[in-house]
């Protein structure tokens, strides 16, 4: 993707003239040094590992696949991996993607059970074949040709809030209305060369629809990552992102000048645009560009994104800015 210039993508964005100010510098203007930028809490883990595999001489796909793998096996984290919150027929179903802004190359699954590490699957689909996504039973059989182990992803916390939740006569199930939380792990990195690699992990939306596909493993939507421009991922509601291709059209704001925080606000008021009743939405995300400079913003404080930023060998925990009450 092709960065354009700056002041004439802010001339095309109503109420952001103020900010028409310099040209958008080249990728290799300058070096940040490497940068790992993570949804929610459990990004100061993933950072850590990130940052540890990166500094021990792995890639940068290496880092992030093994920083998120973290979360992916953590049973305490109930929207991730093991111990994900599974489906209304209680099986815990998994989506990732991970993608290479270098090669622009992309690999995901999703709908894949018994294998908690789906980033890792989602590897093995970039470098092992010339596919993008692997869905379902063919993932699992893929997954454990290549000698993944199966095993079952529920645990004692998580079977027993199935169980109430099937329990409840009046559960909300998402024939309805959603009304549950949905927290991504999603990772945005920078080696400091101009490289950079972004990738995300869910078990989606609680007691979801068995075969729902959001925006996780749909490349565009969950994850985008481009050397040339910057990365993005999303987290919250999945279906909502999936319908604004969410981290490409960030990217696409940060080609046309935007900066990663200007560009992140963009897509969250386009939300809000199209369908004013989007303020209330669980919507997330987080931006970086080659530059290191960083983007965070969600639509709502009750959905307030926290994220970790490890930057200069140090990891911290900020905020994303909230758009509307
Ligand atoms: N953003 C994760 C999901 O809704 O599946």
């Amino acid at each position: 993707m092709e960065p354009v210039d700056r002041r004439e993508f802010m001339k095309s964005m109503a109420g952001t003239a103020a900010l028409a100010a310099a040209d958008f510098p080249s990728a290799a203007a300058s070096s940040p040094g490497p940068v790992f930028l993570t949804t929610w809490e459990w990004g100061r883990n993933a950072n850590e590992r990130a940052a540890e595999v990166f500094r021990s001489g792995g890639s940068l796909l290496d880092a992030v696949e093994k920083g998120i793998n973290v979360v992916e096996d953590d049973p305490s984290v109930t929207t991730v991996g093991y111990g994900g919150l599974p489906n209304a027929e209680g099986v815990v179903e998994l989506d990732a993607a991970l993608m290479d802004g270098t090669r622009h190359r992309a690999g995901s699954v999703c709908n894949l059970h018994m294998i908690k590490n789906p980033i890792s699957v989602a590897r093995q689909v970039i470098e092992r074949t010339r596919h993008t996504t692997l869905a379902g039973q063919g993932a699992l059989q893929f997954a454990i040709k290549l000698g993944f182990q199966p095993q079952q992803l529920l645990t004692p916390e998580s079977l027993k809030k199935w169980m109430e939740w099937k329990a409840n006569p009046d559960r909300q199930t998402f024939w309805l209305k959603p009304g549950r939380n949905h927290d991504t792990i999603g990772m945005v990195a920078l080696d400091g060369q101009g490289r950079m690699v972004a990738g995300c992990s869910t078990s989606g939306l609680a007691f979801k629809i068995p075969g729902r596909v959001a925006d996780s493993s749909l490349v565009g939507c969950g994850v985008y990552a481009d050397d040339n421009v910057g990365g993005a991922s999303a987290t919250g509601d999945g279906d909502l992102m999936t319908n604004y291709c969410t981290s490409i059209s960030i990217v696409q704001f940060m080609a046309r000048g935007a900066s990663p925080q200007e560009a992140c606000e963009e897509i969250l008021r386009r939300m809000v645009k199209t369908d004013s009743r989007n303020r209330s939405a669980q919507a997330a995300v987080i931006a970086l560009n080659p530059r290191g400079e960083v983007g965070a913003a969600c639509m709502n404080p009750q959905f307030q994104l926290k994220y970790a930023l490890w930057k200069n060998g140090a990891n911290q925990m900020c905020e994303g800015k909230a758009l509307y009450e």
